[in-house]
């Protein structure tokens, strides 16, 4: 119970945060598709360095996103409250400092534009990049948490064999996007410690987003977009005439966490920096870190399929040759010295 008797609730546990699917998208997710009722991590930067409210006892405070548009819904309950007195903490006054402004506290309203959204949303942007997941493991799995598929899934992973992901780029001047991106920020102060939101005045980011395409049951020939998560970067002036791209802000909404979509949104961003002939440079910013984790092992595997890297690693012992077949003590003695030299990004942009 997230309530003690002195009326002081832990914030992380009574914000409880969904992604709400239209009726028919909804029947087309498998039971382990849980994308309703996940708690943040941090909530300090809204509700102070104890992440404690005070005042109420079974406190919930329920913050709903269309699962594509995010349109918000936000609705504060509880079973008790003290009288009104400046020590109470006004919960949604605090919250609503954070979300846009004219989101939703009528559940039918907000459902109603659920269902309307789910037709309606389409990804803002330019595609950069799409990948595909069998709909029987991971997101999208066709069976049930206990392994056995109900019928519905079963009809289900007949009617889809893959789940579909689709990266977009943006930037402020991309029609719709700064609306939305005023919607997602505040996954960046749920989710990412020290995160804080960034100035629309400062015109020169860069957004890439992912969403999660999946085909109407009803009607497969609709495609409805979910969003799963996105990073924002900053270009800095490179000298002489480039541009050094720093990763600022990476975030992966937990209901998609630990199935690789944050390493393949990594890897969607770096090869579409490779592209740019005006970058010299991706940087991050301050990374946490599971981040680190996530950015080394892509940076390995993108290294060990990269043919001058593994020329000058191995030598003519390369040719041919990838590392996990390479019995040779000494070529990988020779792949890390190339790994201490230059910085990583470098040996590849340069
Ligand atoms: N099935 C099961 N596990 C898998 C699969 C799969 N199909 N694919 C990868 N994994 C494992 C990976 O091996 C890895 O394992 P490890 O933790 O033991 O090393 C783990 O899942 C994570 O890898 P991904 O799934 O690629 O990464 P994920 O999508 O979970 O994203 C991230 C990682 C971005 C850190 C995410 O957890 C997140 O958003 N966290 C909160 C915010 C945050 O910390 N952001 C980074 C801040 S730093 C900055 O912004 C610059």
């Amino acid at each position: 119970m997230a309530v003690n008797s002195d009326w002081t609730t832990f914030a992380n546990e009574a914000f409880r945060l969904s992604l709400v699917r239209a009726k028919d998208d909804k029947a087309s997710l498998t039971t382990r598709e849980a994308y309703e009722g996940f708690h943040p991590t941090f909530t300090y930067p809204i509700y102070g360095e104890d992440e404690k409210l005070y005042g109420y006892k079974d406190l919930i405070i329920d913050l709903k996103f269309a699962s594509g548009s995010l349109a918000q819904y936000l609705h504060v309950s509880y079973l008790d409250k003290l009288p009104s007195t400046s020590t109470v903490d006004d919960v949604e006054g605090m919250l609503a400092k954070f979300i846009p402004e004219g989101y939703h506290t009528s559940l039918p309203d907000f459902e109603a534009q659920v269902e309307s959204d789910a037709l309606s949303f389409k990804p803002m942007g330019h595609k950069i990049h799409a990948y595909s997941r069998p709909a029987n493991t991971g997101a999208g799995a066709a069976s049930s948490v206990d392994g056995e598929a109900t019928e519905d899934e079963r009809a289900q992973s007949l009617l889809e064999d893959t789940v579909e992901f689709e990266v977009y780029h943006c930037t402020w001047n991309t029609p719709g996007f700064r609306e939305f991106h005023r919607r997602v920020q505040l996954f960046i102060l749920l989710y990412i410690e020290g995160g804080s939101y960034i100035s629309e005045e400062e015109d020169s980011w860069e957004f890439v987003v992912l969403y999660e395409r999946r085909r109407r049951r009803s009607d497969p020939n609709i495609a409805t977009y979910h969003f799963v998560g996105y990073s924002s970067l900053y270009p800095f002036y490179c000298f002489p005439e480039k541009v050094r791209l720093r990763l600022s802000q990476f975030v992966i909404l937990p209901p998609y966490q630990q199935e690789g979509h944050g390493s393949a949104l990594y890897t969607a961003i770096y090869n579409y920096v490779l592209k740019q002939p005006n970058v010299a440079e991706l940087t991050v910013e301050d990374p946490a870190e599971a981040f680190e984790d996530l950015r080394d092992r892509n940076d390995l595997k993108m290294l060990l399929t990269h043919e001058r890297f593994m020329h000058e690693a191995f030598g003519d012992e390369a040719d041919g040759h990838s590392l996990t077949h390479h019995g040779n003590g000494k070529g990988k003695a020779k792949a890390r010295k190339a790994m201490m030299g230059p910085p990583v990004e470098k040996f590849w942009l340069e």
